[in-house]
């Protein structure tokens, strides 16, 4: 059985049933996975998904685009985990009591967001300047809730701060289940190469199962990233963008199985039609342009996909992109009559 099995079967059996998890997860990513693309990528067989991250204090002053990333079907999406990120250990305790609340099987916390507003009070990536604020707030989040708690984290600050195998060892004598570590340095933010041979430095000093991330992009990437790195299993983001199938192909291949092919056109033209739906509901007109990125994305693993890739990305009409939808996927089924 994966760690992923083991850890939620700790506490949540019932999420995942008679089956075990790959240990393949979706990575969390703000503006990407939320509802709709988290759905699509377990409607595509992928195990475990990430809720984009929300802050802690945003969440408890109920601000509502926060509160909206929160937006998710328990019993549809099951298993998902709850990113929170904030710098106050008493706010982080209440907003993953508060996701328990919601349903959540694992509240994961950030420790590896780049970004200024948030790593500029101490959160994020910044916390793992502040070694004893990060298990400070490791213990109050694994003490408020009866979820298993995981953390998310980098390499280090920058080249001369690598400590991730010493916030990896505070994480885990803070009762945390399982560490993810994106092979970059905060300063790298996403430049240059994830070095998954580096993150072996944090399997080596925890007991605690660790995925790698960062830059797997194919089920064979994810086996290189396991064998440099000596993980237990793998996070994935960019990669699934526009195809979200590919976590159920790594876990395949992790597994030993054929790989399964990319699903056919009529099942790739419901699954797309279904997203834009669903941020249509969700984001109401808003949702046009927020599906434009995951647009584009899907047309990367298209054919011929130019016209309905123009389309798609510069309507403000959701009507005018159902149908441009259409008419590619009639078109498409035409030549594959
Ligand atoms: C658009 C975008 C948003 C992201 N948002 C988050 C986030 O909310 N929380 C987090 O821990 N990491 C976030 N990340 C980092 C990813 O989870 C992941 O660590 C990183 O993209 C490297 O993995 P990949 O190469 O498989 O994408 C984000 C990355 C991207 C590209």
């Amino acid at each position: 059985m994966g760690c992923l099995s083991q850890i939620l079967n700790k506490n949540e059996a019932d999420a995942i049933g008679e089956n075990a998890l790959p240990d393949v997860v979706l990575a969390p990513m703000s503006g990407i996975t939320d509802r709709a693309f988290r759905t699509a990528v377990r409607a595509s067989g992928g195990g475990l998904v990430v809720s984009e991250m929300v802050a802690s204090h945003a969440m408890l002053t109920d601000v509502r685009a926060e509160m909206q990333k929160l937006q998710f079907n328990a019993a549809a999406e099951a298993p998902v985990a709850i990113q929170i990120a904030g710098w106050d250990p008493v706010m982080m305790a209440e907003a993953a009591k508060m996701a328990e609340q919601m349903g959540a099987c694992l509240i994961d916390i950030n420790m590896g967001c780049p970004a200024k507003k948030v790593t500029g009070r101490a959160s994020g990536s910044a916390l793992m300047k502040e070694p004893v604020l990060a298990g400070e707030i490791c213990s109050a989040v694994v003490d408020a809730v009866s979820l298993p708690v995981s953390l998310k984290t980098r390499l280090g600050w920058d080249d001369t701060h690598r400590n991730a195998p010493e916030i990896g060892y505070i994480a885990q004598e803070s009762g945390i289940s399982m560490i993810t570590i994106h092979g970059r340095t905060r300063t790298q933010m996403y430049k240059g190469s994830a070095n998954w041979h580096e993150i072996a430095n944090v399997v080596q000093a925890v007991s605690i199962p660790v995925l790698a991330n960062g830059d797997i992009i194919s089920p064979e990437d994810a086996k290189s990233a396991l064998v440099a790195s000596k993980a237990q299993g793998v996070m994935v983001g960019r990669g699934a963008q526009g195809r979200p199938w590919l976590l159920a192909q790594i876990a395949d291949h992790l597994e030993g199985r054929d790989i399964r092919s990319a699903p056919d056109m009529a099942f790739r033209y419901q699954q797309i039609c279904q997203h834009l739906d669903m941020l249509l509901t969700d984001y109401g007109m808003r949702g046009v342009r927020l599906a434009r990125k995951h647009l584009a994305a899907y047309c990367d693993y298209l054919p011929q996909s130019q016209d309905l890739r123009l389309i798609a990305t510069q309507s403000e009409r959701p009507e005018l992109v159902f149908a441009a939808l259409a008419e590619y996927f009639d078109k498409e089924a035409c030549h594959a009559a």
